[in-house]
């Protein structure tokens, strides 16, 4: 069995990576990944050579494939609400671009192709709560980079199922996931839980953007990857799945303020204008509250953690009581 992933330096890619070594034998994995936001840490480098995988520090569209695939997960894209303004105005062409790419390769090998889009295509003020995959999408007229990602991630969505549609040894599945944290996230990208873990850690004020009233469902990184894997391995073809925890839902706020009381802390919290310091083109989704009926009927998936275990698990990550540090 030969698998690649794309991005599997990153975060998400960290833990896919650690799941299918435990569950394939004789493993040749491939990992390409420009190291943008993440690195190879020497612990990294020998967890790579141990299992005999194949690094290659590039993007995805300088890479080369030299090898054949029996499956492919494509991971690689910027992220993060802060990272992701770095790439404006490029970042829309390098998702389509590196999709293409890879989706060339799956249909060259007929290996499976499984694509990470994002809950953002659902936009600023969806047309359902919970958000269905089926409701409409609308795309407003006010710019962002964050929407610059988002309606590049659904052109991938729209170009990907019409050419597995045309083109029948392309077998593929996308998923949205909303809102993923576990170790190895980091508060760089602007990520929020890793914001307020690491600042509770050390008694620093938690800085909530706005008033704190956005929703968002919190789901632990395991619970995502073991998605991916159930649905690569679930023979579907053509379907977007969300992926979610509806039962972790809850105001940014409250966040802030169940990460102090889990963790101790004397931290306040403060409340600040985003654009002041990010910029005018930074924004972000009023609510994200995922219907995840689809992936629990055709996939048999349902997450398993609930929120104050995916606090509680981040904050030993942070503290580095986590079983997971030998890892990279
Ligand atoms: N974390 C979340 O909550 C979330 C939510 C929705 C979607 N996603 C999607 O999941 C995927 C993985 O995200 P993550 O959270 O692990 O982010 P991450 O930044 O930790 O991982 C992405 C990895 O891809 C690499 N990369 C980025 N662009 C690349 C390129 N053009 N060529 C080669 N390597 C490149 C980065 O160096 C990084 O190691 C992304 O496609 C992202 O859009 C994540």
């Amino acid at each position: 069995m030969k698998i690649l992933v794309t991005g599997g330096a990153g975060f998400i890619g960290t833990h896919l990576i650690n799941a299918l070594l435990e569950r394939h034998h004789n493993l040749k994995l491939e990992i390409v990944d420009d190291l943008s936001s993440s690195a190879l840490t020497k612990k990294r480098r020998e967890f790579f050579e141990r299992n005999k995988i194949k690094f290659f520090h590039q993007t995805v569209e300088d890479w080369q494939p030299s090898g054949w695939y029996d499956q492919i997960y494509h991971l690689a894209c910027r992220v993060g609400p802060a990272h992701v303004l770095k790439y404006a105005g490029r970042m829309a062409k390098e998702i389509a671009d590196d999709a293409d790419k890879v989706a060339k390769l799956a249909i060259r090998d007929g290996a499976p192709m499984i694509s990470i889009s994002t809950s953002e295509v659902y936009g600023k003020d969806p047309k359902g709560i919970p958000q269905r995959e089926d409701i409409p999408l609308e795309v407003p007229s006010t710019f962002s980079v964050r929407l610059e990602y988002a309606l590049a991630k659904l052109l991938n969505e729209i170009s990907l199922i019409n050419l597995a549609t045309v083109e029948s040894r392309l077998r593929v599945n996308l998923i949205r996931p909303f809102n993923i944290v576990g170790p190895y996230q980091t508060g760089e990208g602007g990520f929020v839980l890793p914001r307020f873990v690491e600042a509770a850690l050390v008694e620093k004020p938690l800085t909530v953007f706005g008033d704190g009233s956005q929703i968002r469902a919190f789901t632990h990184v395991s619970d995502l990857v073991d998605s991916l894997i159930k649905i690569m391995e679930s023979g579907v073809n053509k379907r977007i799945y969300n992926v979610g925890t509806p039962e972790n839902t809850c105001t940014i706020r409250r966040l802030a303020e169940r990460v102090i009381e889990m963790t101790g802390s004397r931290s306040e919290i403060c409340f600040v204008n985003p654009r002041e310091i990010f910029g005018p083109l930074y924004a972000e989704a009023p609510s994200k509250i995922p219907d995840i009926s689809r992936i629990k009927k055709e996939i048999g998936w349902s997450p398993k953690w609930s929120l104050d275990e995916t606090i509680e698990d981040y904050a030993s990550f942070l503290g580095k009581k986590h079983p997971l540090l030998a890892v990279a």
